[in-house]
C-alpha cells in the first residue's frame, strides 16, 4: 500500500464537495444493493448451474440429438446414434417404450452392428467439458441395452406393428466404460467403468471420475460413454457433476458463487427478467415442473433462444440466496407474456393468482400446508425469508392497460393471505404515467428499469434527487450502463458509478436496486455450437472453467462494501461539465445545443456505530481532477484514511476471460486528511475515500 498525495488547497474555482454533519442524515436501506437474475447468456445451463452435460435429456432440439456426436474408434465399426422421441415411427416395437417419466420421453440410441475397439456417445458440453486436477466429478446415467429384436405380431394381426430390422446381437451386457476425455480421444483424464446388466428396462447408474493431480486445466475435452460390444443402447438423463458450492447436490459453481458472495447482496430477484414471463402465455417460467428430483423435470422452452433445463428450479433458486445471505424477491407470473398476449383481471386470471398463492406458500408456508409439506419433502421445513412480490416483468409492454386490473387482483389475493407481503408494481409513475396503476391505493413500491450509455447515466444521475418524498419506494430492479460486450468496460463502469451515487444519495426512496444482467457465458459461436449470449454488456463472464468480474463488477462490489448507514447530505460547487454528444432523439425533439453533464459525481454514507465515512467520488473525464472536501461540522477527523480507487487509462478498457485483472480496484492509506483536504481524483476513476471521525 503506498501513501496517496494530498494537494494543499489554493485554488477557489476548483470543484468542492461539502458533506454537511450538521444535518441528520436519512437512513440508507439496508436493502440498497442486491443481484437480479434469469436464464439468459447462459447463466444456467452453461454458467451458474454445475451441470456440465449439455441437453441431457435431449430435448433441447426436436429432431437432433443437439450437443451430441458418434465416437468410433476405428472407422470400420458400424454404429449411428439416433435421437429416440415420443413421436418417432421408424422405431422398433420395444423402443415405443422408452419414457422413462412424463419429464425423460426422449432418449437417444446408440446402434452398434460392428464394433472394432470402442465406440460410444460424446457429450461436448457447454463449449468444452472444464477439466481440473484433483478434481472429483459425479457422473450418472439412464441405460438400457437390447438387440434388435422382430416385433411381435397384434393378436389376429398379420401385420407387424413395426418395420422389420436386421437382428443385431444382443452382447450389451458387460462394461461400459465412461470418460472425460480430450476432444480428440487421444488424452483421458479420468475414467470408470460401469457393469450394464442385461436387461431391456432402464437402471440408473453412477460413478465418480477422478483426475490426477498433474493434469492440466483445460476446455479442450468431451464427455463419452462407450462400448466395444454390439447391440442397442438407450440413454437418458446423463449427467456430470463437477464439485458444487458448499457440496450442494444439484449445486451451483463455486467460483460464481464465491463471486456473488463477495459483492455482499442483500437480494436475488428472480426468476427474471423475460425469463418469468416466456414468449407465449404457455411459456411462463413453470415453478411447480422445476421441483423435486430431476427425473420430473422436462426443461421448458425459455424466452432466450435454448431450452433451459430447469435444473434451476424454484429451491435451488432459493438456497442459491440461502448460500450467499440474500432475501427472495420473488417475481411471480402475472398473465402478461412477450409476445403480448394478457389475460384480463377476472375469473380468467384467476389460476394464475392461484398459482402465485402456491409458489408464496412453497416459499413460506407452514409444513402444514400443501406447498409448505412439499418443500419440507423436498429437504427444507424452514420456511424461507420472504418479504417482496413483484407482480410480472415490465407490464408497461402490455399497452392494453390491463396492468392495473392485474396487479390489483394479484395484490388483493396476496395481501388478503400474507397482510406480511410488499407488492411491487412493475410499472413506474415516473417512466409511463398512462399505464401506471391506478386503482386502490398507491402500490407501495415501483420497479423501474434502465439501460443506458454512459453519458444518459450522467446526464441522470441526479434524477432521484427531485423524487416526491411521499410517493412510492423505488426498485431499481433492472439496470445498467451498456457499453461494452460481453462484459462492461471502464467507461459503463464510470457511467454505473455515476448512476449508484445519485441511488445512494436517495437510498431514503431508493430501496433497492440491482444490475442486470449479471451473468454471462463468453463463448462464440463453433462448428457444433452457437454464441453462448444473447445480451452484450454484463457484469460477470465466464467460460466452462474461469471466471472474472467486468469493470462494473468491482464497482458493484466497492459500492456496497463501502457503505454506512445513514446518508450524508451533500453540496457540490464547481463541478466541471462537459457537453454530451447530441442523440438521435434530441434531433427529433429539434435540440441543436448538446446538454452539459457533470464530470464528477458524489455520495457520502456514515457508519453510525464505527464513525466510519465513506465518501464516493467518480471522475469521468480522462484527466486527473483536483477536488477540494469539505467536512462540514465533523468535529475530530483521523488524519489517516483509506482510499480505494479503479481507475484505466482508456475508456474501452476493460477485463476478459484471457486478461481478467486489468481494471480492479487498489486500495491504499493515505494521510492528511483534515476537515478541509484536496484530493487529485485520477483520469476516469471511482475513488471510495473511507474516513474515521471522533478518532
Ligand atoms: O436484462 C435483460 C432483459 O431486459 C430482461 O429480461 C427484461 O426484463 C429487460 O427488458
Amino acid at each position: 500500500m503506498g501513501l496517496g498525495l494530498i494537494i494543499p488547497h489554493t485554488d477557489a474555482q476548483k470543484p468542492k464537495l461539502t458533506l454537511d454533519f450538521t444535518k441528520p442524515g436519512a437512513t440508507v436501506s439496508p436493502m440498497l444493493y442486491g443481484l437480479m437474475t434469469e436464464e439468459i447468456n447462459h447463466s444456467y445451463d452453461g454458467g451458474l448451474y454445475a451441470e456440465l452435460i449439455r441437453n441431457r435429456i435431449f430435448k433441447d432440439h426436436p429432431n437432433t440429438p443437439e450437443g451430441w456426436s458418434l465416437v468410433r474408434q476405428d472407422s470400420s465399426s458400424n454404429a449411428a446414434i439416433k435421437l429416440m422421441a415420443p413421436t418417432e415411427s421408424n422405431v422398433l416395437f420395444d423402443e415405443r417404450r422408452h419414457a422413462i417419466t412424463g419429464a425423460l420421453t426422449t432418449c437417444l440410441r446408440l446402434t452398434v452392428e460392428k464394433a472394432n475397439g470402442r465406440v460410444g456417445i460424446a457429450n461436448e458440453g457447454y463449449w468444452g467439458i472444464p477439466v481440473k486436477p484433483n478434481t472429483a466429478y459425479r457422473a450418472s446415467f439412464y441405460i438400457k441395452g437390447s438387440g434388435s429384436v422382430q416385433p411381435p405380431r397384434r393378436p389376429g394381426s398379420q401385420q407387424s406393428v413395426a418395420p422389420q430390422r436386421p437382428v443385431i446381437e444382443d452382447n450389451t451386457a458387460g462394461p461400459i466404460r465412461v470418460t472425460i476425455e480430450s476432444n480428440d480421444g487421444k488424452t483421458v483424464y479420468a475414467s470408470g467403468t460401469i457393469d450394464l446388466a442385461k436387461s431391456i428396462y432402464w437402471k440408473k447408474y453412477e460413478l465418480t471420475l477422478t483426475t490426477a493431480a498433474d493434469v492440466k486445466p483445460t476446455t479442450d475435452a468431451r464427455f463419452v460413454i462407450s462400448t466395444d460390444r454390439t447391440g442397442l443402447y438407450y440413454f437418458n438423463l446423463v449427467s456430470l457433476f463437477p464439485p458444487t458450492y458448499k457440496s450442494r447436490p444439484n449445486g451451483n459453481r463455486p467460483d460464481l458463487m464465491q463471486m456473488m458472495a463477495d459483492m455482499k447482496p442483500k437480494f436475488l430477484r428472480f426468476p427474471g427478467g423475460n425469463f418469468l414471463e416466456g414468449p407465449l402465455l404457455t411459456d411462463a417460467f413453470p415453478w411447480k415442473q422445476t421441483l423435486g428430483p430431476l427425473e420430473q423435470r422436462p426443461g421448458h422452452k425459455g424466452s432466450w433462444g435454448y431450452r433451459p433445463s430447469d435444473g434451476m428450479g424454484l429451491l435451488e433458486f432459493l438456497l442459491w440466496c440461502e448460500d450467499i445471505g440474500a432475501e427472495p424477491v420473488l417475481g411471480v407470473y402475472a398473465g402478461y407474456s412477450l409476445n403480448g398476449d394478457h389475460i384480463d383481471a377476472g375469473p380468467l386470471l384467476k389460476p394464475y393468482v392461484d398459482d402465485a398463492l402456491d409458489e408464496i406458500e412453497y416459499v413460506i408456508g407452514d409444513v402444514n400446508t400443501y406447498w409448505g409439506a412439499k418443500r419440507a419433502a423436498d429437504g427444507h421445513p424452514e420456511p424461507f425469508k420472504l418479504r417482496y412480490i413483484e407482480i410480472g416483468n415490465e407490464d408497461w409492454f402490455d399497452r392494453s392497460n390491463s396492468y392495473d386490473g392485474r396487479f390489483n387482483q394479484f395484490r388483493a389475493a396476496i395481501e388478503a393471505k400474507y397482510s406480511q407481503l410488499i407488492c411491487i408494481s412493475t410499472i413506474a409513475d415516473a417512466q409511463y404515467p398512462d399505464l401506471k396503476v391506478t386503482t386502490g391505493k398507491k402500490p407501495a413500491v415501483l420497479d423501474e428499469h434502465y439501460y443506458r450509455n454512459s453519458w444518459a447515466m450522467w446526464e441522470n444521475a441526479s434524477q432521484y434527487d427531485s423524487y416526491d418524498r411521499n410517493g412510492p419506494k423505488i426498485f431499481v430492479g433492472e439496470w445498467a450502463t451498456r457499453e461494452g460486450a460481453p462484459t462492461t468496460n471502464l467507461i459503463a463502469a464510470l457511467g454505473d458509478a455515476a448512476w449508484m451515487t445519485g441511488m445512494e444519495r436517495n437510498s431514503d426512496i431508493v430501496i433497492m436496486s440491482c444490475y442486470a444482467p449479471l451473468f454471462v457465458n463468453v463463448n462464440t459461436a463453433t462448428t457444433t455450437a452457437p454464441k453462448a449470449w444473447q445480451w452484450d454488456s454484463d457484469l460477470i463472464g465466464y467460460n466452462t472453467l474461469n471466471s472474472y468480474g467486468a469493470p462494473s463488477y468491482h464497482v458493484q462490489k466497492m459500492f456496497s462494501h463501502y457503505l454506512g448507514d445513514k446518508i450524508v447530505p451533500m453540496t457540490a460547487e464547481n463541478i466541471p461539465t462537459q457537453p454530451r454528444p447530441l442523440t438521435r432523439r434530441d434531433s427529433a425533439d429539434g435540440k441543436t445545443t448538446p446538454p452539459l453533464v457533470p464530470t464528477v459525481f458524489y455520495s457520502a454514507t456514515k457508519d453510525e456505530k464505527t464513525g466510519a465515512i465513506y465518501l464516493k467520488v467518480v471522475n469521468t473525464l480522462g484527466k486527473k481532477q483536483p477536488v477540494e472536501i469539505n467536512l462540514m461540522g465533523i468535529g475530530k477527523v483521523s488524519p489517516e484514511a483509506t482510499l480505494v480507487v479503479i481507475k484505466g487509462d482508456k475508456p474501452e478498457a476493460t477485463n476478459t476471460i484471457t486478461d481478467p485483472e486489468k481494471i480492479v480496484p487498489v486500495a491504499s492509506k493515505i494521510k492528511g486528511i483534515a476537515s478541509v483536504f484536496t484530493r487529485s481524483l485520477d483520469p476516469y476513476s471511482v475513488s471510495i475515500f473511507q474516513l474515521q471521525i471522533g478518532k
